[in-house]
């Protein structure tokens, strides 16, 4: 038999057994899940509980591998690598689908648009939520799910209490622009910079504070770094849970209908968690003792608030008028 010969009949022995084989030869189908936040955050949790849901619920012909901490990408990077398929599965913060050409997302950012967590779910569970997500697909990213991460309290080196203490501070802001123009109103120098970055920034002086959720602040050791935390709640974190299109739409029909519901479950889940996750990581932040932590007065939030006012109108256009009014009249 000639080499040529033995090697034509190899390939179609190769190719017939590639025809022969059931579907489930292929699996287990692999479901990459970057994140950037540390596992013990409600992100975090949420990411494992998807985990073991869809691991379960798919018999194992799913598995999903989570690399939290930007152990495989940073902020903007992660996008891209989804849209490219490197990673199927992301929960990026509202704050940064600017850089995607989505800025409607960063309705989620505006000062004190949400008076609560209540007023927030209503926007995110109902049809303003919806009409967001379908927004990502043209991008080729489907989105499937909103998380709860909580609202968030500035840090710095010396207190900040009136809108005056801002002036000239650098600040750390994710890619928003509606951040941009948020400390921007307030007198401070808004720096982007991706979130693995900033506990270093703000430990060599880059950056003179930040604003975060408690839960992301403790676990990322900010509080080390930063003397004073004020507890404003003057705005918002959540994800979007998302993933890559052609990936999801290529999924067998069944998987697709049980990691569907392995969604639904971990963010269930992941939604549960994440106020307690934050309180307690606010208490442990009190308990490290090396940041003064400071409660807003009401008259201080009432300073604020007029300070913030003009962020609206300057970022309508961006934003678009009816998307703020969806969600404001959501929100009533
Ligand atoms: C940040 O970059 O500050 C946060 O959005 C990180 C995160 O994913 O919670």
């Amino acid at each position: 038999m000639t080499l040529t010969r033995r090697m034509l009949m190899a390939t179609s022995a190769a190719a017939f057994a590639l025809t022969a084989m059931p579907l489930r030869a292929q699996e287990p189908i692999v479901i990459k899940f970057s994140h950037v936040v540390a596992p013990e955050t409600p992100k975090g949790k949420g990411a494992e509980k998807f985990k073991q849901l869809a691991e379960e619920y798919t018999d194992g012909r799913v598995t999903v591998d989570v690399y939290p901490n930007s152990q495989l990408y940073k902020d903007k990077e992660e996008l891209e690598a989804l849209q490219m398929g490197a990673v199927q599965m992301l929960a990026p913060s509202l704050a940064k689908f600017g850089p995607l050409g989505v800025g409607d997302f960063e309705v989620f950012d505006l000062p004190y648009i949400f008076p609560d967590r209540t007023a927030l779910q209503k926007v995110t569970s109902g049809e303003v939520g919806d009409a967001l997500l379908a927004k990502l697909e043209p991008k080729g990213i489907t989105g499937l799910a909103y998380w709860d991460n909580g609202f968030k309290i500035m840090t710095a080196n010396s207190p900040l209490r009136m809108p005056e203490d801002f002036l000239g501070q650098k600040m750390r802001i994710q890619s928003s622009k509606v951040l941009e123009a948020q400390f921007q109103a307030l007198g401070a120098v808004p720096q982007v910079m991706a979130f693995s970055e900033v506990y270093q920034a703000m430990q060599t002086g880059v950056v003179d504070g930040s604003e975060n959720t408690p839960s992301n602040v403790y676990t990322q050791k900010m509080h080390e770094v930063q003397k004073h935390a004020t507890v404003s709640n003057h705005g918002y974190i959540g994800y979007a849970v998302i993933v890559n299109k052609a990936f999801w739409d290529g999924l067998p029909d069944d998987v697709r209908e049980q990691l569907d519901r392995a969604m639904v479950d971990a963010s269930e889940y992941a939604n549960s968690i994440a106020q307690d996750e934050n309180a307690a990581a606010l208490q442990a932040i009190r308990d490290a003792g090396t940041t003064e932590v400071h409660e807003q007065t009401p008259e201080e939030r009432e300073a604020w608030m007029a300070e913030l006012e003009s962020v609206y109108a300057e970022m309508e256009s961006r934003i678009g008028k009816e998307t703020i009014e969806m969600v404001r009249s959501a929100t009533r």
